[in-house]
């Protein structure tokens, strides 16, 4: 299954070390992006996704690396459409060492999955973690964007952020990669997605500060250097949630058919 000269059935290395291992559907306009990290083999899953996705995430993770190299899943917020096969992970993985990153306010929900492992809560850790070559990751607080306490992730080495849902997309042309206009692409997800314009501009204005090279969203496609500005700017005032609620389309945004 090719689309832009890519092979959706297999990982993608969009950069050294870093993968994505999501499922691309020709019929859906909402696509989910989990991603590996592998780093002096030592690897960090982000946002794995769904029971369903499970048999072929899995395949993908383990085509690149063994079950005992996985150290840590990271979990961004409680959604079942980023963390419901965490337990099949689990079952595999099989690393005692194994923990679940998160913020200690998604942990008392994502408990509710039947995790087994022992959690790393990011506020416990000065919103860090030290990965064995000392490579660190830093958490960063989007609250309200969408869950209270939702995080996401900044990867000082390669200046990546897993941004979770922020900057998803909803769109029934789905690339790997964003391309041009990939603004209006974003409207409606966070249209009915984010909390309120306050919210979002708070978190864009925090993330206009870092020195980035590349977005990797759970939804919607990854934003490379070039295209960040534009993205950011338009979340920056883009109006959201409460600011809408003329109408359901406009409270909720983009509504399945
Ligand atoms: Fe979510
Ligand atoms: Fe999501």
């Amino acid at each position: 299954m090719e689309k832009q000269g890519y092979d959706y059935l297999e990982p993608i290395e969009v950069v050294p070390g870093v993968y994505w291992i999501g499922l691309y559907d020709e019929k859906a306009a909402f696509h989910c992006n989990p991603y590996l990290l592998v780093d002096n083999g030592e690897a960090v899953i982000f946002d794995p996704g769904s029971v369903g996705f499970y048999p072929k995430v899995a395949s993908k993770i383990f085509s690149i690396i063994e079950p005992a190299q996985v150290s840590y899943i990271v979990l961004h917020h409680q959604d079942p459409d980023l963390c419901a096969c965490t337990p099949l992970l689990e079952d595999v993985i099989a690393n005692k060492e194994l923990k679940i990153v998160t913020h200690s306010r998604a942990q008392l929900l994502i408990r509710y999955y039947d995790i087994k492992s022992e959690f790393y809560p990011v506020d416990r850790h000065n919103y860090a973690l030290t990965l064995k070559s000392g490579r660190v990751l830093r958490f960063m607080k989007t609250p309200h964007c969408h869950f209270p306490a939702s995080i996401v992730t900044y990867d000082e080495k390669q200046k990546l952020l897993f941004s979770s849902d922020i900057f998803g997309a909803v769109s029934a042309d789905w690339r790997l990669f964003a391309q041009k206009g990939y603004e209006e692409q974003m409207k409606s997800f966070h249209e009915g997605y984010m909390a309120n314009k306050p919210h979002l501009a708070n978190v864009m204005e925090k993330l206009a500060k870092l020195d980035l090279e590349m977005i990797l969203p759970q939804h919607g496609s990854i934003i490379k250097k070039e295209l960040i500005p534009a993205c950011v700017e338009f979340l920056k005032d883009l109006k959201c949630g409460i600011d809408l609620q003329a109408s359901d389309e406009e409270l909720y945004g983009w509504i399945p058919s």
